[in-house]
C-alpha cells in the first residue's frame, strides 16, 4: 500500500492573511519586523534594568540608589489596597517628574476632547438609532498633527471626575510626537492600531504596535507615539476606562487556557533616551482638559524599574477562540479579549471583543448572528479586510454603533441565502479578516465631533429596506389563519374545563355526580 504524498506547511508571513499567528511558523512571540524586546505575562510583578545591578537589592527605597539615580514610586491603586488589586511600580530614574520649570494650563490643541459624558452636558448627545461611521479622516498632508493633536472622542459615559465610566476615541496622525510627551491621569488607554505601524516610547521602555495589536497603558504613566519606520499616517481607535482596569475573563468550564492566553501579554524592558538635556513638555489630559509641563530633562530617563504599573501589548491573531462544537451560537462574550469591572459585580464596564478568522462548525443550526436587542451598548470597528459582512459601507477605520436596545442582525443577502442553505459542513469564516468590538453595558452619549465634525457619521447605520429582503414568511404560510382560529378555540376549551378547580360549588357538584 502506497501512502499518499507528505503536505508540509509553509509559512504565511502576511499577518492579516493568517488565520492564526501560528501560521508564520515563527519561533519568536513578535512580529518579524518587530524591534523591541519585551516581557511575557499578565498581572504579573515584572522588573527590568539597562545597567544590570541598577535595581537595589531587599529594598526599594535605599539611602544613595545606584549610580546617583533618583528613587520615584507610582501608585495606581490606593496603598492598602488588596494585593490582587494593589498596583505600583519603583522607578529609578535621572532626574524626578518633580523637577520640572512649571505648568501651563489648558494649553491650545487641535484635538476634539470631551470627557463630560452626564446628561447635563449639551456637547453631547444620544444616537436615536443605529450610526456608522465611514472611515475617519486622515489628516491633510499641508499640516503636521502628533498624537496629543489627533486625537478625538467618539462617545462615552461618566465622568473621569467620578472615577466611573468610559470613552470611545480615533487617533488619526501623520507626525511623531517632538520632545512631547502625553501623561493620561484619568484613565487607562487600551489602543487598537488599524492602520500605520506605531513606535511607542514610554517611561518603562517601548513598545511596536502594528495594525491587528492592542496595547494598553496605565494612568498617569507618560508616553510618546511616533510612527513606525516607513510609515507616515497612522489611525486607530481607543478606549479609556475610568476606575477600572482591563482584566482578562475568568474562563469557568473552559478551564485554565483559552481566549487571549496570559503569556501571550508583552511588557517593555527599561529604556534610556541618549540625549538626556533636551527641552520637552509633558502633555497631562486631565479631567478631559490638556495642560503641559516644561521640563529641562527627558522623561524617558529610567536606568531601572520594578512593579506592576506596566504598559503591555497583545497580538490579536493569537487569540485562541473557543465555540460550539455541536449546535447553536456560543455567546459573542466567548471573544472577549479583555473586561474592565464596574461597581456591580455582576456586569461589566467593558468588554472589548475580537472578531478574526475561526472555524464555524455548529451543526442544525442558523450560523449567522440572529437578531437581538442586546441590553449593552456595542461599538464595532473594521481593522482589516471586509468587516463581518456587516455592510457595504462598514470599513477598515471607521465603526458602528448600537446603543442599548438597538435592534439589529444581520442584514445582508447572506442572511437569506444561509436560511434556505442548511449546510452542516465545517467552514473558516472571517478570513483575512479582524474587527473589533468594545461592549458596554452603559448607554453612550456621543459628541460634536463623532456626530458632526468628523464629517463621516450616518445617522442611520443601515437602511431598513434591507429587511425587506427578509418577507413576512408566516402570514403565506397554508391555513395560517384557521390554525390560528383553532388554536384560539383549543385554548378556550381548555380554560374552561380549568375553571372548574376554582370553583369550591362546582367541584362539589361534580364529586357527587
Ligand atoms: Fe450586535
Amino acid at each position: 500500500m502506497s501512502l499518499p504524498p507528505v503536505q508540509e506547511r509553509k509559512p504565511i508571513k502576511d499577518l492579516q492573511k493568517v488565520f492564526h499567528y501560528t501560521d508564520t511558523m515563527s519561533r519568536k512571540p513578535t512580529r518579524d519586523n518587530d524591534p523591541y524586546e519585551y516581557q511575557a505575562g499578565f498581572g504579573n510583578r515584572h522588573q527590568s534594568e539597562v545597567i544590570p545591578g541598577t535595581l537595589p537589592a531587599g529594598q526599594n527605597n535605599p539611602q544613595e540608589p545606584r549610580f546617583g539615580l533618583y528613587t520615584e514610586g507610582i501608585t495606581y491603586s490606593a496603598f492598602a489596597a488588596p494585593r490582587h488589586a494593589n498596583f505600583s511600580t519603583y522607578m529609578y530614574r535621572v532626574r524626578p517628574a518633580a523637577a520640572h520649570n512649571g505648568y501651563k494650563a489648558n494649553i491650545p490643541h487641535k484635538s476634539d476632547i470631551e470627557n463630560c459624558f452626564l446628561t447635563l452636558n449639551p456637547k453631547v448627545a444620544t444616537l436615536a438609532e443605529q450610526g456608522e461611521w465611514a472611515p475617519f479622516p486622515l489628516p491633510s498632508d499641508d499640516q503636521e498633527i502628533d498624537f496629543v493633536d489627533g486625537l478625538h472622542t467618539l462617545g462615552g459615559s461618566g465622568d473621569p471626575n467620578l472615577r466611573e465610566g468610559i470613552a470611545l476615541y480615533v487617533y488619526m496622525i501623520n507626525s511623531d510626537m517632538d520632545h512631547r510627551a502625553f501623561c493620561n491621569t484619568d484613565g487607562d488607554f487600551l489602543i487598537t492600531a488599524q492602520l500605520g505601524n506605531l513606535d511607542i516610547q514610554t517611561e518603562l521602555g517601548k513598545i511596536f504596535l502594528q495594525p491587528g495589536e492592542i496595547c494598553v497603558i496605565p494612568r498617569g504613566l507618560r508616553f510618546a507615539i511616533r510612527l513606525g519606520p516607513g510609515h507616515n499616517v497612522a489611525r486607530g481607535y481607543i478606549t479609556e476606562i475610568w476606575g477600572s482596569r482591563w482584566e482578562l475573563p475568568d474562563l469557568g468550564p473552559i478551564g485554565g487556557h483559552g481566549l487571549a492566553n496570559p503569556r501571550d501579554f508583552l511588557h517593555p524592558v527599561a529604556f534610556i533616551d541618549e540625549n538626556l538635556h533636551e527641552d520637552w513638555a509633558i502633555v497631562n489630559k486631565a479631567n478631559g482638559l490638556y495642560h503641559a509641563i516644561e521640563q529641562d530633562h527627558s522623561p524617558f530617563d529610567l536606568v531601572a524599574w520594578h512593579g506592576n504599573v506596566v504598559p503591555y501589548k497583545y497580538d490579536l491573531t493569537k487569540f485562541s477562540s473557543q465555540n460550539a462544537t455541536s449546535i447553536d451560537h456560543t455567546d459573542p462574550s466567548v471573544n472577549c479579549v479583555l473586561t474592565a469591572a464596574s461597581r456591580d459585580p455582576n456586569t461589566p464596564l467593558a468588554d472589548f471583543l475580537w472578531f478574526g478568522p475561526r472555524w464555524d462548525v455548529a451543526s442544525n443550526t442558523f450560523r449567522l448572528p440572529y437578531f437581538h436587542r442586546n441590553s449593552a451598548t456595542e461599538f464595532l470597528a473594521s481593522l482589516y479586510g471586509n468587516g463581518l459582512g456587516r455592510s457595504d459601507d462598514f470599513l477598515p477605520g471607521g465603526g458602528s454603533v448600537e446603543i442599548s436596545h438597538t435592534p439589529h442582525g444581520n442584514f445582508s443577502e447572506d442572511y437569506v441565502y444561509e436560511m434556505r442553505n442548511q449546510v452542516n459542513e465545517p467552514r473558516k469564516i472571517l478570513e483575512n479578516q479582524m474587527t473589533i468590538m468594545v461592549e458596554s453595558s452603559r448607554s453612550f452619549l456621543f459628541t460634536e465631533y463623532a456626530r458632526t465634525g468628523c464629517g463621516t457619521f450616518k445617522d442611520q447605520g443601515t437602511d431598513p429596506k434591507a429587511w425587506d429582503a427578509l418577507p413576512d414568511k408566516f402570514s403565506a404560510y397554508p391555513n395560517i389563519q384557521k390554525i390560528l382560529q383553532h388554536a384560539k378555540e383549543h385554548k378556550e376549551a381548555r380554560r374552561q374545563q380549568l375553571e372548574i378547580f376554582y370553583d369550591d360549588d362546582r367541584l362539589a357538584e361534580n364529586a357527587s355526580e
